[in-house]
């Protein structure tokens, strides 16, 4: 299947929660795309927002607080009274859940302003280090050149992609220093010329976040290899 589960099938079940992760593996996708930064004891954990109100019934930000005061908040409630017992998970748990069912995971850095990069990418790696899951399963991707650069620093044995809402000036020089793998795109943003040179430079690339199949029709055309989504059900008809 051409499509990755945003933030886990994220229109079936709370986002970034091991609900969402385990209906897009039940779903029959191969790829996850999650967000991940670190709690006040340094946690690396699953979750989008840079504070806890949208997403949980707790309040504050993810970096004031330590992983057991984070998952005494319910992660599901907000989104269904059936999910309330969910969590923020962790991404050791979220590993050891793709490394029972062999899914590929797109680990998103995400970095919001006064996040300590360099500490967000150690944690990380190290949790897959512990994890043990085959390298092969795992992609980084990020906004922030400098968190694909330490990762490549790192773990320079998981491929790496960049995120763009639109691109750069200078943006295969980037591409190039990070030694990238792949390309993720703002489908809105992107047009057939920049689709043209991605893959003729030989980048995957992936647009982020098409709900309407519709609308990115004519992306495949131009040669997207992955969207990125939290409807997987609407591409059924790419299913492979
Ligand atoms: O990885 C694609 C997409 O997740 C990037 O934006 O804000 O949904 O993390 P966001
Ligand atoms: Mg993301």
């Amino acid at each position: 299947m051409q499509v990755m589960a945003h933030r886990g099938y994220s229109s079936q079940a709370p986002e970034n929660t091991l609900a969402a992760f385990k209906k897009a593996i039940a779903f029959g996708c191969q790829w996850i795309e999650l967000d991940v930064q670190l709690t006040a004891d340094q946690i690396p954990v699953v979750i989008h927002d840079q504070t806890l109100e949208r997403c949980t019934d707790g309040v504050g930000k993810i970096a004031d607080l330590t992983f057991n005061e984070l998952t005494q908040y319910s992660a599901g409630h907000w989104f269904d009274q059936t999910f309330s017992d969910e969590t923020v998970p962790s991404l050791e748990a979220t590993l050891q859940l793709a490394k029972q069912h062999h899914i590929n995971l797109n680990i998103e850095l995400k970095l919001y302003p006064e996040d300590d990069e360099t500490l967000l990418c150690q944690r990380v790696a190290a949790v897959i280090d512990a994890a043990g899951i085959a390298k092969e399963q795992l992609l980084f991707s990020s906004f922030s050149v400098t968190a694909l650069a330490a990762m490549q620093h790192i773990m320079p044995e998981i491929r790496r992609g960049l995120l763009w809402e639109t691109m750069p000036a200078d943006a295969f020089d980037t591409l190039t220093m990070l030694g990238a793998f792949s390309v993720h795109c703002d489908y809105r943003h992107l047009n057939r010329q920049q689709a043209a040179a991605i893959k003729q430079r030989g980048y995957a690339l992936y647009c982020y976040t098409p709900n309407q199949p519709l609308e990115v029709e004519g992306h495949w055309q131009w040669g997207v290899d992955m969207m990125i989504t939290d409807k997987p059900h609407r591409y059924v008809y790419k299913k492979q």
